[in-house]
Formats: structure tokens, sequence, C-alpha cells
């Protein structure tokens, strides 16, 4: 499984650069939103940061406006993603942005059929929201198993980009099931890195070390 940062914000997009686990960025319009400042301005500084697939969504609500906004996207750099909610005019744009090469997720995914349909009009990432599926009471998870099962048996090569992670949970069962890539918070990360027992660790071995009175540097 890789990881992209599901975040429109600078800073964090640099320190997850910084760990070496960043291979892509998630963004929509509201994080866009929450970040503020002139939003294709934003967008082009991400994608100079990031080595890597940018997902920036497009808000026109026909296919022509979609593909329209898609190639101005575009123009922001050359790693972005157009992101296109799922519905049949997101559709219609996807089929057109694959015919001339351009990348797409297809974003606002809440069942497998949807994601099959995206896949088969072209789509290069496929996006189901696992969060948002649990707040309704639905398992999120098993939807993301069932795309992971109908990819893998009809040899479908669009990827999943399982996004709306909540807690490393989502991303261990995730990576289970084989999605190819989880979209996660800064926050989730840095859950994901620590452990209590690790913490206890290195601080143990170091109250040691410093009774030893060497300095290693
Ligand atoms: C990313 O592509 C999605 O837009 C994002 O993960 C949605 O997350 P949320 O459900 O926490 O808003």
């Amino acid at each position: 499984m890789r990881f992209f940062l599901d975040t429109a914000n600078l800073d964090e997009i640099r320190e997850a650069a910084s760990l070496g686990v960043l291979a892509g960025v998630t963004t929509n319009p509201t994080l866009l939103a929450r970040d503020g400042g002139d939003p294709m301005e934003n967008l082009r500084a991400i994608c100079e940061v990031v080595d890597g697939p940018v997902n920036a969504e497009v808000v026109g609500t026909d296919a022509e406006t979609i593909v329209r906004e898609g190639k101005k996207l575009r123009l922001l750099g050359d790693n972005i993603c157009v992101k296109i909610p799922m519905n049949k005019e997101g559709l219609k744009a996807v089929h057109a942005l694959d015919a001339e090469g351009i990348d797409t997720t297809v974003t606002l995914i809440f069942n497998p059929q949807q994601a099959l349909l995206a896949a088969r009009a072209g789509a290069t990432y496929v996006c189901p929201f696992v969060g948002r599926l649990d707040d309704v009471g639905y398992d999120g998870l098993d939807v993301i198993r069932d795309i992971v099962e109908i990819f893998e048996t009809h040899d479908i090569a669009t990827e999943v980009l399982v996004a709306s992670v909540r807690n490393p949970i989502h991303v261990l069962e995730a990576a289970i099931a084989g999605a190819g890539i989880a979209t996660v918070p800064l926050k989730v990360l840095d859950q994901m890195i620590r452990h209590p027992l690790t913490d206890r660790g290195i601080e143990q071995f170091l109250q040691d070390w410093r009774k030893l009175g060497v300095d290693i540097a």
C-alpha cells in the first residue's frame, strides 16, 4: 500500500514528504477552503512539492464544463490528477479526459457498482469513502474489500484510493484487503507512527546511554 496525504496544507505536505512516505496528495474543495488563499496558487505550490499525483477536484456539473475545468487544472502541474464526482456527467467527463491521456480520480464512491462503472469509464483511481460510510451505519471497509475483489476478478487496472480515512484501523484493514493506496490526514499518519511501547523503549535506551557518559555525535 502507498500513502497519499489528504490535505491542502503545504506545511503538512512538506512534513509528510520529509518522512519519505508521501506518494501523492488528495485535495477537495472543503480542504482548499479550510486553508484559505487562492486555491489555484495553492494547488500549483503543492504540485511543486509533491513527487506524485496531486488530486484537484472539479466543481462543474456538466461533462463539458468538467472537461474544461480538468484541462485548466492540468495547467497547474503535470502531476495534477483531475478529481471528478461520481455521476453520469462525471463518467462522461472521465471518458473524454481518458481519451486525451489525462489521469482522473472518481470521488464520492460509496458502493462497488459505482467503482466498477468508474473504472470502466476510464478512471485511473476510484476513491471510496470509508469514514463517511461508517458514519451512517454501514461498514466502509466491506465496500473496500468488495471493490478490491471485483477489480482483481475482472483484471481491472484502476487503482483503489481509499479515502475518508479516520484512524489506523481503517488503514490496516484496507491494506489487508489489498487496496493500493490510502489517502490519510497527517493526524492518522502520526497515529500510525507512534506506539506507547516504542516511546517508553526510546526513553529507557536514552536513560541507560546517558549513564555511559559518551557523546556519539
Ligand atoms: C479525499 O479524497 C476525500 O475527499 C476525503 O478523504 C474526504 O474525507 P472526509 O470524509 O473526512 O471529509
